[in-house]
This record gives C-alpha cells, sequence and structure tokens, in this order.
C-alpha cells in the first residue's frame, strides 16, 4: 500500500504478515475411516479455486488418523489435524470441534460432519452465505429442508423436541434467528465467536455458541443425506448432555444447587409423608430415613449437574461422599432437635416445620459444598474442553 503526500511517496509498511486463508473447514471424526478418502477428494473438489484448508478434529480409536495422513498426500487442500487420546478427549464432540476451531486459521470456520451426510458441494455456498453474516447455518427444518437422513423415527422426534425447547429457552438468540440450532453444519466469521465463552461438551456445539453471543444469521435449507460408512455415535447419552447444557446455558451453579435442592426436598417431604401417613410411622423416624435418602440423591445429582467441571480439580470421589455425608448428617441432627421444638412445643405441623428447617439449611449447604466438598486445587481459567496445548500435526 502507499500514500502520496505531495509529491512524495511513502511507503507504509505492511501489516503483520500471517497466513491469508479464508475457510478452514473443522471435521470431527471418530472412527471414520473409510470415509476419510471421499470427503477429502469431495471436499477439495469442492474448494477447488478458492483459499482453504481442512482441520480435522479426531478422537478416533481406529486407523482414522493413518488414513487422515494418507488423505493429506493427495488432498488439493492443506490438510491438519487435531487427534486427541484417552482422557485428553474432553468435551466429547463439541469438544473435539473447539479444539479444531482453536487452530483454525481462516476468516471463516465451517464444521461438517465426516460421514458425508453433509454434502460437500454445499459447503462453499454456506461459506459465501456467512459472507454478510456472522453465522450461516444449514437448516434442516426450512424450506426445502429434510431431516429424514436422521436414522430413526425415534431420534427425528427427539431432534425437533429439542429443537423446540431450545428455541423456547432463547427466544431471542435462538428461535428468532436460527430454525435448526442441533445442525452440525454451518459457517461461522472467527471473529464473531468468542471461544473462551464456550463450555463445549456433548453433540452441540453450535447451540453453544448461539446461546452465547448475539449474531446475524442466515439460513440455507439443505437434506441431511444418509451416513457413507460406519455408524452413529449418537445415543441417549447425548439426549442427558443436552439437557445438561440447556441447564447450564440458562443457570449459574448456585441456580443449578437451588434445582438440586428442591428435587431432594421433595424427595425428602414426600418420603415423609409417605412414612408418617401412609405407614403411621414415628415422625421422627421418618425424618431421619426422609433425611438420609435425599441426601443421597443430592449427592448423585450435584456431582454430575451442579459440580461436573469442578469434580476432577479437587478432592476423589469419595472424599467428596464423606465430606458431603459429614456435613449433611451433621446438619441433619442439628435440625432434628429444633424440628422436636418446632412440632411439639409450637405444634407447627411435621411436614411444615421439616420444609423450614431445610429452607434454612439451604443455604449453609451452598456454602459448604462450593467451599469445601468441591473447592478446585487450582481455578481453571478456560472452559473445560480446549486443551492448553493443541498437537497440530501439519500433514502438508
Ligand atoms: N472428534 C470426535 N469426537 N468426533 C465425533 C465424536 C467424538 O466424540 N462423536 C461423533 N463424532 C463425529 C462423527 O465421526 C461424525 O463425523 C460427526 O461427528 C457426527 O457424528 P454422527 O455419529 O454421524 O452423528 P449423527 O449423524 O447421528 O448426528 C448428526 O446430527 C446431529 C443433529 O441431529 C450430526 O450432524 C450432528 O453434528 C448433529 O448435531
Ligand atoms: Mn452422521
Amino acid at each position: 500500500m502507499a500514500h502520496l503526500f505531495g509529491t512524495q511517496v511513502l511507503a507504509v509498511p505492511a501489516a503483520p504478515v500471517r497466513p491469508v486463508i479464508d475457510t478452514t473447514i473443522v471435521i470431527p471424526t471418530f472412527n471414520e475411516s473409510s470415509n476419510i478418502g471421499p470427503l477429502v477428494t469431495r471436499v477439495s473438489e469442492a474448494f477447488a479455486g478458492r483459499s482453504a484448508e481442512i482441520v480435522f478434529a479426531d478422537d478416533s480409536t481406529d486407523d482414522t488418523p493413518a488414513r487422515i495422513t494418507a488423505a493429506a498426500g493427495t488432498a488439493g487442500l492443506p490438510v491438519r489435524m487435531v487427534h486427541r487420546e484417552g482422557d485428553d478427549r474432553v468435551g466429547g464432540l463439541a469438544g473435539a470441534v473447539t479444539s479444531g476451531i482453536a487452530v483454525a486459521r481462516g476468516d471463516f470456520v465451517l464444521v461438517m460432519d465426516g460421514d458425508l451426510q453433509h454434502p460437500p458441494e454445499m459447503a462453499p455456498l454456506l461459506r459465501d452465505a456467512a459472507q454478510d453474516a456472522d453465522l450461516a447455518v444449514a437448516s434442516r427444518y426450512l424450506g426445502a429442508g429434510d431431516a429424514s437422513g436422521l436414522s430413526t423415527r425415534h431420534r427425528r422426534l427427539v431432534s425437533s423436541g429439542s429443537t423446540l425447547l431450545a428455541q423456547a429457552c432463547f427466544p431471542r438468540r435462538v428461535g428468532k434467528v436460527c430454525t435448526d440450532p442441533m445442525t452440525g453444519f454451518f459457517c461461522f466469521r472467527r471473529s464473531s465467536v468468542d471461544l473462551q465463552r464456550l463450555q463445549p461438551r456433548g453433540f452441540k456445539i453450535l447451540l453453544e455458541i448461539l446461546a452465547r453471543h448475539q449474531l446475524v444469521v442466515r439460513e440455507i435449507p439443505f437434506a441431511f443425506g444418509k451416513r457413507l460408512a460406519g455408524e452413529s455415535k449418537a445415543s441417549w447419552r447425548n439426549g442427558l448432555a443436552f439437557l445438561h447444557q440447556m441447564l447450564s446455558l440458562r443457570m449459574g451453579r448456585m441456580v443449578r444447587f437451588a434445582a438440586v435442592g428442591a428435587l431432594g426436598t421433595a424427595l425428602n417431604l414426600a418420603v415423609m409423608a409417605l412414612l408418617v401417613h401412609g405407614f403411621g410411622t414415628w415422625y421422627v423416624a421418618a425424618a431421619v430415613v426422609a433425611a438420609e435418602l435425599s441426601i443421597l440423591s443430592n449427592f448423585l445429582l450435584q456431582e454430575r449437574f451442579v459440580f461436573r467441571d469442578l469434580r476432577d480439580e479437587g478432592h476423589t470421589r469419595n472424599r467428596r461422599l464423606a465430606h458431603h455425608l459429614l456435613f449433611n448428617n451433621a446438619e441433619a441432627a442439628v435440625r432434628l432437635p429444633f424440628l422436636v421444638l418446632l412440632v411439639s412445643v409450637l405444634h407447627v405441623p411435621s411436614v411444615l416445620g421439616q420444609g423450614l428447617l431445610l429452607a434454612l439449611a439451604f443455604g449453609a449447604r451452598f456454602l459448604f459444598a462450593s467451599r469445601v466438598v468441591y473447592r478446585p486445587a487450582v481455578v481453571p481459567a478456560v472452559g473445560a474442553g480446549v486443551p492448553d496445548l493443541v498437537p497440530v500435526g501439519e500433514l502438508r
């Protein structure tokens, strides 16, 4: 670039050099061995004459990495790979995609499946659709779009059900702008998405991106094809992960703790009512049984839904359970004399008295859980799922 001052031409120093790549195509793979060859060929052909690179985000346990290396040798595009093994495979599919995005050099990042259910020929159209937007989504639920490639009727139902739920939970960020937040086929402007905000887990990386940013979205309809080879990795676990994702996107830890506590309280009161009114059990004995049951169920639920990200940061599971049992039993034991006081001296109905005391105990329990049981040894700075060091092999 040159600027003109009078008659003198001054050379302005060039901007810092960085590889100019327009699109990074991030492809998550888990045991997609026989799909790699055809995939790399078709993606390369689709992007011929464009500036693009392929980054495989691979968690495979079979020979997929070797196939990727082989395909890279003859590919028409630069191919790189982030390969994760064993415990490094944090966050499953969404975690893998995030680690691929983290090393992307393109101004745009396009994410697509590695089993050819997302037609590579459509990928450049998706990239072009993102030109005047932050994000372009290939939607199965728009116009000529089609979700029939989902293997079973039951999966189609789950997919449209979770889409509705996501749209209801995020009316502005999802409902208004996106008909298919569950799709794994989309392209976004790298500078519009803040990777640090994402807490990738499960299958739904797009939902995570949408829910944490207010984006300008374009959609194009697409028909979800059939798998070329191999089998789907979706399972009921992904359903659970999705519910957990919705919960944590909508609420903070304290609210989740309260939700778990409320469930525990409901269980406590139900058990107590059943024992007192159904079996004629003495209310003190009933309160003890009810307390033990809800203490245990609270532990299981909070391990999974409240402190999951901190579980491995501090004490071992047995240690956490011991802390939890000790504190909650001590707290319940202290609560018992108060219950007797309320019931026999103040004549408060036993279940109501129990409810009042549980509400008081809530604050103390949250403090203890977060300050003692799940106290992390070191507080992680970045959301889980992005390893500090991503081994990226330049394959060609
Ligand atoms: N790295 C990595 N790690 N890749 C994975 C993992 C994982 O744990 N699990 C699945 N994959 C890869 C697969 O190899 C495939 O390339 C892609 O992610 C999609 O996985 P499939 O197992 O083929 O999923 P699907 O066809 O049932 O699900 C599709 O529909 C969903 C919406 O209903 C995908 O498009 C999903 O992205 C989409 O969310
Ligand atoms: Mn698939």
